[in-house]
């Protein structure tokens, strides 16, 4: 379906819990997020409904996000409902890794084709500054394990934040010299607790081509520019939700684990999915996409009043 100002909306995040394994500093606090009752979330069925209505209305890319998805029980199993849906093309995952090595194969075997891995530091004492919690290790772990189960090559989200880890873009670009992955870095929105950080934090994705000016450009992949090192086998890609409006390619929707349907990240609507089926729910889903802003306006402050992880990034 074709939204109010002529987008073709084909891609739906679906985010199936807004907890966490991690406490990214920039998404979280401390203490995590407090866990909803189960009767709160969307149940395998009702997920598997929604995706039936978006397809109707012309969904053919999922990806499923959380919070971290692969802490949510049975996540293999959503995965096997949705991507048995008629009309799902591509079914991705956004994840932090951790928990692929016990995952991995079923999610591979449940119809997932691609991961995004978050991955924000390749140092260990930083991974673990950053994420309160976590172990590189276990991370470097997750990513191994995919490959083992048979997954493409994932792409690398890092998110840049200047003085804290800018410093390792060489080191990340690096990676795709010998190895065929491809490393995304997000500029940092100001969502959530970075809300409160320092401008110097929040730095221009163009820092990527001042510091490896061997990078040469090799085209778009969806609201990533792309460049590749001379003879590099993999792609670095530049996402800049802050200092460039890819809203006028903006093809997605996007539903929180508790059935809200958010035209866009950015704004503070949601739409109430709970208890709607068939027409209604298509509806619903339709009035949605109508919903959508022609753009964001991050540069005076994000409207949206969720943070990241309820809302899947
Ligand atoms: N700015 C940019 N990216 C963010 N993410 C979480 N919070 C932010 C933010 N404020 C990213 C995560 C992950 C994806 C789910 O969203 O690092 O890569
Ligand atoms: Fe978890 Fe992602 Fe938030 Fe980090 S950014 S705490 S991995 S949801």
């Amino acid at each position: 379906m074709t939204d109010g100002f002529g987008r073709k909306i084909e891609y739906l995040r679906l985010s199936v819990t807004d907890l966490c394994n991690l406490r990214c500093q920039y998404c979280m606090g401390p203490e995590g997020v407090e866990k909803r009752a189960h009767r709160d979330i969307l149940s395998h069925e009702e997920i598997e409904e929604i995706v039936r209505a978006a397809v109707k209305l012309g969904v053919r890319k999922v990806r499923v996000t959380g919070g971290e998805p692969l802490v949510r029980p049975g996540v293999a199993d959503i995965c096997r409902r949705i991507s048995a849906v008629d009309g799902v093309e591509e079914l991705c995952m956004t994840t932090n890794g951790l928990r692929l090595p016990e995952l991995a194969g079923e999610l591979r075997r449940g119809g997932v084709c691609r991961l995004n891995v978050s991955l924000d530091t390749l140092r260990p004492e930083r991974y673990r500054e950053i994420t309160r919690t976590g172990s590189l290790k276990d991370a470097l772990a997750g990513l191994e394990a995919a490959r083992a189960a048979g997954f493409p090559p994932p792409k690398l989200n890092c998110v840049l934040m200047g003085g804290i880890n800018d410093d390792e873009i060489p080191d990340f670009v690096a990676l795709t010299e010998r190895e065929p992955v491809s490393v995304r870095f997000i500029e940092l929105m100001p969502i959530g607790p970075c809300r409160e950080w320092d401008r110097s934090r929040f730095i221009p994705a163009d820092a990527v081509l001042r510091a490896v000016p061997a990078l040469e450009p090799a085209g778009g992949d969806g609201v990533a520019r792309l460049y590749r090192l001379p003879n590099g086998r993999g792609t670095v890609g530049l996402i800049r939700p802050v200092s460039d409006h890819f809203c006028p390619a903006c093809n997605r929707i996007r539903i929180t684990a508790d059935g809200k349907l958010k035209p866009c990240l950015h704004s503070a609507a949601e739409i109430p999915l709970r208890g709607l089926h068939g027409p209604e729910l298509e509806a619903a889903i339709g009035a949605g996409i109508m919903a959508k802003p022609q753009r964001h306006h991050l540069e005076a402050g994000s409207d949206n009043i969720r943070n990241m992880n309820a809302i899947g990034g």
